[in-house]
Parts: C-alpha cells; sequence; structure tokens
C-alpha cells in the first residue's frame, strides 16, 4: 500500500531513536527509507530535515519522521518546506492528534528527551489514526491557504 511508504532521517542526537523506529516500522510491515545519519559523528540538523521534507513535499513520500535532540530544530527546518506540516510531539496522545487535529504529514521527535517505548506509541498513534473531518480540516485548511 503506497501510504506505508515512509521516509526518516536523523542528526547524530537522534540517530539511536531512528534506528530503533527503522527497525520496529519495518518488523510492523512499513515500507521505510532510511536517509541517515548512520554514524554518531556531528552533523547539522538542517541538511537532514530539507533532505526528508523536500521528499515528502514532492510527493514522492506521502509521510516522514525526523528526529534530533529535541525533535525542534528538525521540526522548524522541515516546516519552511512549502506543504510540509511537521508535528513535533512527546507522547502518544500528540501523536494521535497530530494527525487527529493538525493533519501532519511530518512528525518529529527527541532522540534525547523522548524515550524509546513512548516514541514509538507516538508514532504508531500517528501513523494509524485518520485525519479528522469537520472542524479540523476546516482550520487546517486555514494553514494551508495562507501564504506568507
Ligand atoms: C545537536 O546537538 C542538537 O542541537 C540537535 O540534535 C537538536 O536537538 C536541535 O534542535
Amino acid at each position: 500500500m503506497a501510504n506505508d511508504k515512509l521516509v526518516i532521517a536523523a542528526d547524530h542526537g537522534g540517530i539511536d531513536l531512528k534506528n530503533e523506529l527503522v527497525s520496529r516500522l519495518r518488523d510492523t510491515g512499513y515500507d521505510v527509507t532510511d536517509l541517515g545519519t548512520h554514524n554518531t559523528e556531528s552533523v547539522n540538523y538542517p541538511d537532514y530535515a530539507f533532505d526528508a521534507a523536500t521528499k515528502v513535499a514532492s510527493g514522492e513520500f506521502p509521510r516522514g519522521i525526523l528526529i534530533c535532540g529535541t525533535g525542534i530544530g528538525m521540526s522548524i527546518a522541515a516546516n519552511k518546506v512549502h506543504g510540509v506540516y511537521c508535528a513535533k510531539v512527546n507522547s502518544e496522545e500528540e501523536g494521535r492528534l497530530a494527525a487527529e487535529h493538525n493533519h501532519a504529514n511530518m512528525l518529529a521527535l527527541g532522540g534525547r528527551t523522548t524515550d524509546p517505548d513512548t516514541a514509538w506509541k507516538a508514532v504508531h498513534a500517528w501513523l494509524t489514526t485518520e485525519p479528522g473531518a469537520g472542524r479540523h480540516e476546516q482550520r487546517v485548511g486555514l494553514i494551508k491557504a495562507k501564504d506568507c
């Protein structure tokens, strides 16, 4: 199924959590493309955020996951890419709401701030929750319509 395709990227602060999530996602049946980083050498998180975010914006991937130390830098960088709606989450509830209320097409997580089990629950909730219609769709539409 095309919606099972995911792109994922991390900096050195997120590599351990990325590797854990890649493993769990593949075990669950997702088709995951891992853009790195692949070692603990210090790298610049915006490079990885833009690499993954442009692939989501182009439609090559329907959804993507970004991980740095906190998830904050990755989310800020990704949200500069037109067509990307990246939510930084830290719980299962936030993962669910990022899909239902915000229709986020990218998720950002903190490798130094979120434990692997909580991160997995957040990712799984985001991936398996349908985007909400009605007021949620209308509010997301306000964001999509704004060009600034
Ligand atoms: C890198 O040390 C750190 O700044 C980065 O992983 C991230 O947390 C940025 O938001």
